[in-house]
This record gives C-alpha cells, sequence and structure tokens, in this order.
C-alpha cells in the first residue's frame, strides 16, 4: 500500500480541490466527505500538497522546507505578463564574455531551477554535466576540431558520398556539404585560436540524460531555457551550443570528457557567462506561423 501522501483528516474540509487537481485520480471522498489518498499511480508531482487551501496534505518522507509557501518568495506582483514578454523577447545568445566568473550561489540557484522543469511522465530525467575548467573547455574545443578534420575528409571524399548515398544517407551528407564553409571556418578558429565554439565563454553546461527514458530530448531542452531564462535575469548571457551536441554524435570522446554515463546521450549544450556588451533594442523577427482552425 502505498501510503507516502498523508491526508489530516483534522484538517480536510472536503473542498475536493485535491480530486480536481491530481492527474492520476489517487484521491476520492469517504462518507464523511474528507479526502482519502488510496492510489498506487502517484506520479510524485504533488499538485495535492501544493494546492490543499487547509494545508492537510503533506508527505511522509520529503522535507517540509521543500512545499514552502510561494508567496513567502515572491513578491505579490510578479506576475507581469507584459514586462515577462518583454524580458523574454529581450533575450539574445550572447557570444562575448567578460571574464568574469559566475558566483557559485548564483550558478547553484542556475543548476537548482533545472529540477522545476516539466518532464514527461514526470521522469525528473534530466542530468547536468557542468564545465568550468579551462583546461577541460580546452579538451571539448581540441576533440571537437579533430572531429571537424575527420567529417571534412568524408564529406569531401567522393567514394564515402557514393557509400552514404547507397546505405541512405545522401540527404545527409548533402545538409552537411552546404554547411561544409561553417565547419572550416570553426577549424580555422581554432587553428588562430579563436573561440567559435564556446565563443571564451567561463562555463559549459550539458544537459543529457538516458536516451531510453522518457522524452529524454524534450526534458533536456526545456531544461536547458529555463537555466537560460534564469541566467538572463541573473544579469548573466546565454547561447545554446548545437555544434557540441552534433560532434559528440560522431566522436564519442566528448562524452569521455564529460564522463557522459553509457546510456546517457547528449541534448542540449549552454554556454553561460557575463556579457560583454549589452542589448539595446529589440529585433526584428518574422512573423508567427499560425493557422488558427
Ligand atoms: C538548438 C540551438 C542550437 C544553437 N547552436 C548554436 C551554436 O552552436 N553556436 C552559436 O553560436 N549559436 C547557436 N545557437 C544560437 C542561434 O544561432 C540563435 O538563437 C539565433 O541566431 C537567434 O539569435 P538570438 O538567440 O540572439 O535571438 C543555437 C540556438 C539553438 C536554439
Amino acid at each position: 500500500m502505498d501510503d507516502r501522501i498523508v491526508v489530516s483528516r483534522d484538517d480536510c474540509s472536503g473542498c475536493e480541490t485535491c480530486i480536481d487537481l491530481c492527474p492520476r485520480d489517487c484521491f476520492h471522498l469517504d462518507p464523511k466527505n474528507i479526502a482519502v489518498y488510496t492510489s498506487t499511480r502517484c506520479r510524485d508531482c504533488y499538485h495535492c500538497i501544493a494546492s490543499c487551501p487547509e494545508a492537510a496534505i503533506s508527505h511522509r518522507d520529503l522535507p517540509v522546507e521543500d512545499f514552502q509557501l510561494i508567496a513567502d518568495s515572491l513578491n505579490p506582483d510578479y506576475k507581469d505578463g507584459d514586462q515577462t514578454h518583454s524580458f523574454l523577447k529581450s533575450i539574445r545568445s550572447t557570444r562575448n564574455f567578460l571574464e568574469k566568473p559566475i558566483e557559485l550561489e548564483i550558478m547553484e540557484k542556475l543548476i537548482d531551477v533545472t529540477r522545476y522543469s516539466p518532464t514527461g511522465h514526470h521522469s525528473q530525467n534530466v542530468e547536468l554535466t557542468l564545465v568550468s575548467e579551462p583546461k577541460t573547455i580546452q579538451q571539448l574545443k581540441d576533440v571537437s576540431a579533430e572531429t571537424i578534420v575527420s567529417f571534412l575528409k568524408k564529406i569531401d571524399n567522393p567514394f564515402y558520398r557514393f557509400l552514404a548515398h547507397l546505405v541512405g544517407k545522401g540527404k545527409t551528407i548533402r545538409k552537411a556539404q552546404k554547411t561544409r564553409h561553417r565547419f572550416v571556418r570553426m577549424l580555422e578558429g581554432f587553428q588562430e585560436g579563436t573561440d567559435y565554439l564556446f565563443h571564451g565563454a567561463p562555463a559549459v553546461v550539458v544537459f543529457h540524460s538516458n536516451k531510453d527514458g522518457t522524452t529524454p530530448g524534450d526534458n533536456c531542452n526545456i531544461a536547458a531555457t529555463y537555466l537560460s531564462i534564469l541566467a538572463n535575469n541573473y544579469g548573466l548571457g546565454t547561447c545554446f551550443i548545437g555544434y557540441l551536441t552534433y560532434y559528440a554524435k560522431y566522436n564519442p570522446d566528448i562524452r569521455d570528457i564529460l564522463k557522459i554515463p553509457k546510456d546517457n546521450q547528449i541534448y542540449q549544450v549552454l554556454i553561460v557567462g557575463y556579457p560583454k556588451h549589452e542589448f539595446r533594442t529589440f529585433v526584428s523577427r518574422d512573423q508567427p506561423k499560425i493557422n488558427l482552425v
């Protein structure tokens, strides 16, 4: 029997909020109009505890501090849609950084917030690797350069292209050829000492997850977005680094340097640091492509 969720019979008013909110129908009212938790289907979302108006529901094993009142942490006017809209519009990719380290307390908050991003089936399966050692960042750049060299060798080789075509990978190779100049630019940058991969950022955050888990890529992308938004709110800048995710697919050395567990895949990478420049204006963007049906 699952008795982790405890309803205080003295405090329950029978308002049915838990019954309405539980996504797994774990609650019902007993004949005395008291909520009863009976299910083994609980997915640990804790909507019941977070919403009970009488604070009648608790968790047997988890610390009460985890369930502190939201109102104690947030200003009453924090929900300002217009401000949030403008703030989100103002976030740009940062590719120029100050030589200023990120404070430990801020880094801890950035990591902490990823625990609260939604995950499919509440799987909570996002894992983070934080790289801030210059030596490790350099190793990643060196291995990325090797990856580009071997990659260019392949796409420039007519025999390899023919083979790829035979095994149904022709489209992938054609796409890679179209973007060849980007890889060449990055490689030349490495050779000349310009960092087109991490743009000189002091920290790289790698989001990975067990590839056989529930929605691992989506969960990593959402967690990275949470971290990015919070970082920008702390005055930091961020940029997604799809290139490293891409190189990691082809070169296992990247996983080894990052000590990524065997069954995990890298799904997202973010660079973080204090921006050297401020953006003064919003930017123009395509109109949304939206169908109203
Ligand atoms: C999934 C993803 C991968 C990206 N990969 C890179 C990258 O490897 N290097 C880079 O400099 N920017 C990368 N970007 C940043 C985009 O180029 C950038 O978001 C886009 O040009 C729009 O600019 P803005 O973010 O400043 O509005 C990536 C963005 C996303 C969403």
